[in-house]
């Protein structure tokens, strides 16, 4: 067999000529704080300034020294990096520090329990899969208390003790000829098909529209773009989604999926039919600012309305913050800021320092349950790498009395007040800035409309953000890309130490877009 060329592409070949086609296919080479480099022609080191941020896994920057320090001192001192089922102290250290965090920002006493992983996803479907544990031990405890009663239902009509009320008969289907016994056993034939059906139910999650939760066969179910989860539709539990921002038809979603189940009970010698809601609800997923579907933000209100909505039918509130948390937007927690409280936060990106993968679900003692540590694992989770970076980057975060907040929210400010301007002066080409801190979105209009064939094309095709992102680079040595959920939005997640000068440089360059834009200044585009 001959050997492959090595020079032939065999990681994601495809989508790297993707990337080509619009000029971003560049290898970057080295990295610090907001600055990336690539290698020109004679090999020297062209500075780009990253305004993508690792997708929001870079809240203190590239190579942020005191994580690298860190990191080398590890290495140094060979601590254990893996030792599952053992002692994890750092991991311990970094639950607590969270768990202070969220007891400052959302008021709650309540401990919250850690499950560490490596990834985003993972931690989603971590909440999702402990969300379920506790459904099924609820289905589980629902059916055994119907048999009890169905049981004693019998045993009291068998005695003569009971007779069968008209409910009963009614469902059955019976009438008043046939003999008790026979009575109630037609309605048990039906009362177990009709539980049957409801509780083996596959549990109904909701999600909002615009929701980015990962791209794991459970997470990707919860993750509202169509070209992502359609294609994998029968591996996993769907969701329903809900538009944002929209009470009514989040109510109305609600009612759609609502179910009973049939219990009996017996009462002054009649045996009744009673309706007891059935536990069909997995959870609700919110990410409190959407990153992946363009920045948007959820509001106070419709927070509020989940919460009520959820706390009525049971239904647990996976918070998904691993974007938006972080002290990216201000505070640790975005979701605080709504008044949004989770049964469930999911965390990681930043949560890593910018170089180890980290991800942590944290559940509410309320619903808890120490057996799910029995049946849900990870080589992974835990290491001795990534959970002392995760702590410190913890620390760093609270140092000062949170100055890295203030520093996320002083320099989001700036940025955007950048953003407002470029789009001040160009509203024909600029239709929004939204977001919060440092996870801002600056949104184009349409090339849809456009006198070039060109511009309708990228239009069409669905790539303008991607062909600016390109022009960008290019032009001006700065980093931005849009999001596959909404390619006409530029998502801008830079650390908090991004600079002034760099925030002018990037207003001076949207502004160029923007002139690029308004002139359908095809030569400025062409690939
Ligand atoms: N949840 C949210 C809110 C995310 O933004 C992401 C990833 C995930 C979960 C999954 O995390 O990639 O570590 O498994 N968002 C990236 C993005 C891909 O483009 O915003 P993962």
């Amino acid at each position: 067999m001959n050997p492959e060329p090595t020079d032939r592409e065999l990681a994601e070949p495809h989508l790297l000529g993707t990337l080509a086609t619009v000029g971003v296919n560049v290898e970057y080479v080295r990295a610090h704080g907001d600055t990336l480099y690539r290698l020109d022609e004679e090999g020297r080191e062209i500075p780009v300034t990253d305004f993508a941020g690792g997708y929001g896994a870079l809240i203190l920057g590239h190579n942020h020294p005191e994580i690298t320090a860190l990191a080398r001192d590890l290495l140094e001192r060979q601590v254990p990096v893996y030792t599952q089922f053992s002692r994890h102290p750092a991991a311990n250290r970094a639950a607590h520090l969270i768990n202070d965090i969220i007891r400052r920002e959302t008021g709650t006493e309540e401990p919250y329990f850690a499950f560490f992983s490596s990834t985003g996803a993972e931690a989603v479907e971590a909440a999702t899969k402990h969300a379920e544990f506790v459904r099924s031990q609820r289905l589980a405890a629902l059916a055994t208390g119907i048999d009890g009663n169905v049981a004693s239902a019998r045993a009291a009509v068998a005695a003569g003790r009971a007779e069968p009320g008209p409910d009963v008969y009614e469902r059955a289907g019976a009438d008043t000829a046939q003999a008790a016994d026979q009575v109630l056993e037609h309605l048990v034939a039906r009362l177990e098909r009709h539980n049957d059906e409801v509780l083996s139910r596959p549990p109904v999650y909701f999600a909002l529209e615009g929701s980015f939760h990962g791209k794991l066969a459970g997470s990707v179910q919860l993750t509202h773009n169509p070209g992502f989860r359609t294609p994998f539709a029968a591996m996993a539990a769907r969701a329903r989604f809900v538009p944002m921002n929209e009470g009514e038809a989040l109510v109305k979603a609600v009612e759609e999926e609502r179910a009973v189940v049939w219990d009996l009970v017996v009462e002054d010698g009649r045996v009744g039919v009673v309706e007891r809601p059935a536990p069909v609800f997995g959870a609700f997923l919110v990410e409190p600012i959407q990153g992946e579907g363009g920045i948007h933000e959820v509001g106070r209100e419709f927070a509020e309305r989940i919460q009520t909505v959820c706390a009525e039918i049971e239904c647990p509130i996976i918070v998904d913050e691993v974007q938006s948390g972080m002290g990216r937007t201000g505070s640790f927690l975005a979701s605080a800021r709504i008044g949004l409280r989770g049964d469930y936060y999911a965390l990681a990106k930043s949560l890593g320092g910018g170089i180890a993968k980290s991800s942590v679900m944290l559940v509410r003692e309320q619903h808890y349950r120490a057996e799910f540590e029995l049946v849900h694992s990870s080589t992974f989770a835990k290491d001795g790498f990534s959970t002392p970076v995760a702590v410190r980057v913890l620390e760093l975060l609270e140092a000062d009395g949170g100055a890295a907040y203030s520093r996320a929210r002083e320099r989001g400010e700036r940025l955007r007040l950048a953003l407002e301007r470029v789009r001040e002066d160009f509203p024909d080409v600029v239709a929004q800035v939204r977001g919060r801190g440092l996870m801002l979105g600056l949104e184009f209009r349409s090339t849809s409309d456009s006198p070039s064939e060109l511009f309708r094309f990228f239009a069409e095709a669905d790539v303008l953000g991607y062909v600016l992102s390109g022009y960008l680079l290019r032009e001006h040595d700065i980093r931005a890309l849009p999001t596959a959920s909404a390619v006409n939005t530029l998502r801008l997640a830079p650390s908090i130490g991004i600079g002034d000068e760099q925030i002018d440089r990037l207003e001076q360059a949207l502004r160029n877009v923007a002139l690029v834009l308004r002139e359908s200044d095809e030569q400025a585009l062409a690939p």
